[in-house]
């Protein structure tokens, strides 16, 4: 019940605050009868393991203040596995493990897809959820009458993010997942409700069975949602609970601030953050990121087939809820050296072992000769000290003697002789659980890239009186670890030997892929470049520009670059690796050695990482939206359906009286991010709203659907599932050509006067052409004659259709249109076939005053740049897009 007389909102942040300034209204009901026989006060007397000293950042890194998550203080230690934003982040594994069973909330990985929703101390305790669905009962539940009408009950438990230990199936095989070491995992004392209590009171109907769970963090595919089994929830030895407390504390915002669900022993991923809802159904959750996340698909299931065929991804056999048994080690660290001079006779390996379904982990094995013979190491279940004592612990009943399923991690060690560690390659560890499932010697790789849980290797090189110890990779980008060294070697790292050669074995032939990798750099070339010297040169004379740490000088590639001279200036001084690996083809990157200058030093990469905008959020909202500098975000507004596969996005602007900022014939770039992977996708678009439009642009694109054996496109699929509210970023304008109006362009910044456009499109690719030849009907003044071939498969592709007739209307004496049908229908009156040079020598007499738009897909671009040129056209008189 609320309390009226309470003036204080907020939890209490500190562990000693608790009993003393807690509203009274606050505190638990009293925990429900003992065993008469236990005493709290003897109860008390056993030690159980209580958190690491805590230090709670109190400042935003400078890295973050530019990003959503502005409002977040955060521990620098921390490394980042998806670059700035979102916030994924794990320990270094040493620091995990030196912190002991519990880790503090500052050192605790995070996984989060998009940015922290932001909840003021004030409106903590009113925060609300809903339990709804197939309940008798629906609730819309406080967290005020949480914390007052409920059992509190606080408990040890283990997070493991499904994606522990992935960069080595990314070692193996790119997966479509970012790249955790082995510290995806953290353990904290939770503090709340136990979920089950909760449902009960709503009253689930028979039909009831699964549980969906949904967060406050908006996402480009929706609301952060998963669901359960509703009997799972129900059952107490499973232990589901609602969190608002993580070892004592207030949850930090990066867990869930102000609630969240905490469940043991299932992939991190179903602990839902910042829970808004809890809604009762009989299906499993069609929520997004239910569907395309956390999944381990059959192995031989690629990412192409994946995005291919949507069956894959509903089949519920491939889901992953009960984590498996996973260990690894800690000590020997990586990069370790031991000195065999004088060393002790022994070394005590440790590390860390878990299982999931609250399974315990009963062996954990040691292998100094690859798996031919195992020995036995220690194990230490802290779990287990918290079995022998029944208390209230931050406002919790800690009570789980009665419980015998296992929710964190166990940690292991073994004394091993230096003279045997000198002796061997590799130490590898493995272990088992209490249903006899055991870590197998072999990685199943799988598209999402989770559940990685292959016996965990360290190996072991003699460098003379030295061993040095080298684990599997290193997190994110970090260079290191076995797994790259073999690699490098041309070692086949899927051969069942960890990619060692057996005798007699060749070297494995680099795959397709990394013989197609392309040099981008001029061989040879050493020249430390620093942030100062970079910074020098971010305008239009001498722009110097980043991607993937090398130093480029774009001034001699200024006229000729297809992009136009604006883009290679708006990547003046700032790091363009995204957009540049994104939109430029093998051809491109193979010229790149060209113009390299050198290689930002370390310094400057740091400066450069620290400093960047991704977005720009000035604040101050200007004239234009556009920026070339800086991805500007538009929020989508409207979707129109054209047809089956054509649609207008409508985006909103800044403000109501902002114009796009888009010059005639120039087109923006649009990123979406793929929210499994965060992989940006970049394309460039030409809206076909006014360029005078306030407020609002349109754009209109065709959403190219898999069909069987294809891909799909990328990027109009994800722009076609954005639901609406939802923002796209934009960045622009590009491109080399401009037209001014009254036969005036402007072509890589130099004026030219032409009298005759020849307009040639397929496709989308009549949108720049519509932007165009609007421009040239609209000014009654402009004289410019103009020639539309629009090319395409059937009559419904034709795009923009009525919009041209309309503007054609009483303009035929100097524009004319023809669309050309390679699938027309029967009853189709207009031409048929391709666009050819024959079909434009034939309906029109080139002039010396004429300048060829040509826009549309790679191939019909090629093959008329050919042909154009085989009639006598020149270059300078063809204008691709
Ligand atoms: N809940 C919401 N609302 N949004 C998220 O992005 N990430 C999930 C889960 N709950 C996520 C979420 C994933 S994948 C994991 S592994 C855990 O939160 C991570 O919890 P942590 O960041 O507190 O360690």
């Amino acid at each position: 019940m609320e309390d009226p007389n309470t003036d204080s909102h907020g939890i209490p942040e500190k562990i000693e605050e608790l009993d003393s300034q807690q509203p009274k209204d606050f505190l638990p009901p009293s925990p429900p009868p003992t065993d008469e026989n236990t005493s709290d006060t003897d109860d008390e007397k056993v030690e159980i393991p209580l958190p690491p000293p805590t230090h709670a950042p109190t400042e935003v890194l400078g890295i973050d203040l530019k990003t959503p998550d502005s409002h977040v203080p955060r521990d620098p230690r921390l490394i980042r596995l998806t670059g700035v934003h979102p916030f994924n982040v794990e320990a270094p594994l040493t620091d995990l493990f030196n912190e002991g069973f519990l880790t503090s909330p500052e050192l605790f990985y995070v996984r989060n897809h998009g940015a922290v929703p932001q909840v003021s101390d004030d409106d903590i305790i009113d925060w609300k959820f809903t339990v709804e669905g197939l309940v008798e009962k629906p609730l819309t539940i406080s967290l005020r009458r949480l914390m007052s009408e409920y059992e509190q009950v606080t408990c040890p438990i283990t997070l493991v993010c499904a994606g522990n230990r992935r960069k080595e199936q990314n070692m193996v095989r790119k997966s479509k997942g970012f790249s955790w070491g082995a510290a995806g995992l953290s353990t904290a004392l939770f503090t709340g409700v136990i979920m089950a209590d909760v449902i009960r009171e709503a009253r689930p109907t028979r039909k009831a069975r699964y549980i969906c769970m949904e967060g406050a963090d908006k996402l480009p595919n929706g609301f952060y949602g998963t669901s359960v089994k509703l009997n799972w929830v129900m059952d107490p030895n499973r232990g589901f609970m609602l969190a608002y407390k993580m070892n004592g504390e207030t949850l930090r915002p990066d867990h869930g601030r102000p609630l969240r669900v905490v469940i043991p022993g299932q992939i991190g991923g179903r602990s839902v953050k910042w829970l808004t809802k809890l809604i009762v159904t009989d299906k499993p959750s069609d929520n997004w990121y239910h569907i395309y996340d956390n999944r381990v698909l059959p192995t031989m299931v690629s990412p192409e087939e994946s995005a291919n065929n949507p069956k894959w991804w509903t089949d519920d056999r491939y889901a992953i809820y009960d984590l498996s048994p996973n260990s690894a080690i800690c000590y020997p660290e990586h990069e370790e050296q031991l000195c065999l001079a004088g060393a002790s006779n022994t070394y005590r390996a440790r590390g860390y072992a878990y299982s999931g379904g609250g399974r315990r982990i009963t062996r954990v094995e040691i292998s100094l000769d690859k798996g031919k013979s195992w020995r036995l190491a220690d194990i230490e279940y802290a779990e287990d000290r918290y079995r022998e004592t029944e208390r209230n612990l931050f406002g919790g009943r800690l009570d789980m003697s009665w419980r015998e399923s296992c929710f964190c991690w166990c940690f292991w060690s073994l004394e091993l002789l230096t003279n045997e560690l000198a002796e061997a390659k590799d130490i590898f560890v493995r272990a088992m659980d209490e249903s006899m499932n055991i870590q197998p010697r072999d990685m199943y790789w799988s598209v999402l890239g989770m559940m990685n849980n292959p016996w965990f290797r360290v190996t072991i090189a003699h460098e003379g009186d030295y061993l040095r110890f080298e684990h599997p990779t290193q997190p994110a980008l970090m260079p290191g670890g076995w797994m790259e060294r073999v690699k490098k070697a041309g070692g086949n790292l899927a051969n069942g030997f960890w990619g060692e050669r057996l005798e007699g074995e060749d070297p494995v032939v680099p795959s397709e892929e990394q013989a197609k990798a392309i040099s981008m750099v001029k061989d040879g070339l050493q020249n430390a470049i620093s942030i100062d010297e970079l910074r020098k040169h971010d305008k239009e004379d001498q722009p110097w520009f980043v991607v993937s740490g090398e130093v480029y000088n774009g001034t001699a590639f200024m006229k000729e670059h297809p992009g136009g001279a604006q883009s290679i200036i708006s990547a003046a001084g700032l790091d363009s690796s995204e957009e540049f690996l994104a939109i430029h083809s093998e051809t491109a990157k193979a010229m790149m050695p060209e113009y390299h200058i050198g290689s930002l030093d370390e310094a400057a990469k740091t400066a450069l990482a620290e400093g960047e905008t991704e977005i720009d959020q000035s604040g101050t909202p200007s004239e234009k939206f556009l920026n070339s500098k800086a991805w500007k975000k538009a929020i989508l507004h409207g979707k129109r359906i054209v047809s089956w596969d054509t649609r207008i996005f409508t985006y909103k602007l800044e403000h109501p009286d902002q114009r796009l900022g888009l010059p005639v014939g120039q087109h923006l770039m649009v990123r979406l991010r793929d929210p499994a992977t965060r992989e940006a996708v970049i394309r460039s678009y030409t809206p076909i709203s006014e360029i005078t439009e306030r407020g609002f642009m349109d754009m209109l694109v065709k959403v190219y659907f898999a069909e069987s054996g294809g891909k799909g496109g990328k990027m109009s699929l994800a722009m076609d599932a954005l639901p609406i509210g939802h923002f796209i970023e934009m960045k622009g304008p590009i491109g080399k050509f401009e037209y001014i109006g009254k036969g005036k362009c402007l072509i890589s910044g130099t004026e030219r006067f032409i009298k005759n456009f020849v307009m040639i499109c397929g496709g989308s690719g009549i949108t720049p052409i519509y932007q165009v030849f609007r421009a040239v009907i609209r000014d009654a003044e402009d004289k410019t004659e103009c020639i539309i071939f629009d090319g395409n498969r059937l009559f419904e592709d034709i795009l923009c259709k009525e919009e041209l007739d309309v503007l054609l209307a009483g303009n035929e004496h100097r524009c004319k249109v023809l669309h050309t049908l390679t699938k027309g229908p029967e009853d189709w009156t207009g031409l048929r076939g391709r666009i050819t040079a024959k079909l434009v020598q034939e309906n029109y007499t080139r002039t010396d005053e004429t300048l060829v738009l040509i826009c549309g897909p790679e191939a019909m671009e090629k093959t008329m740049h050919k042909a154009l040129l085989d009639d006598g056209w020149s270059d300078d008189q063809l204008m691709f897009f």
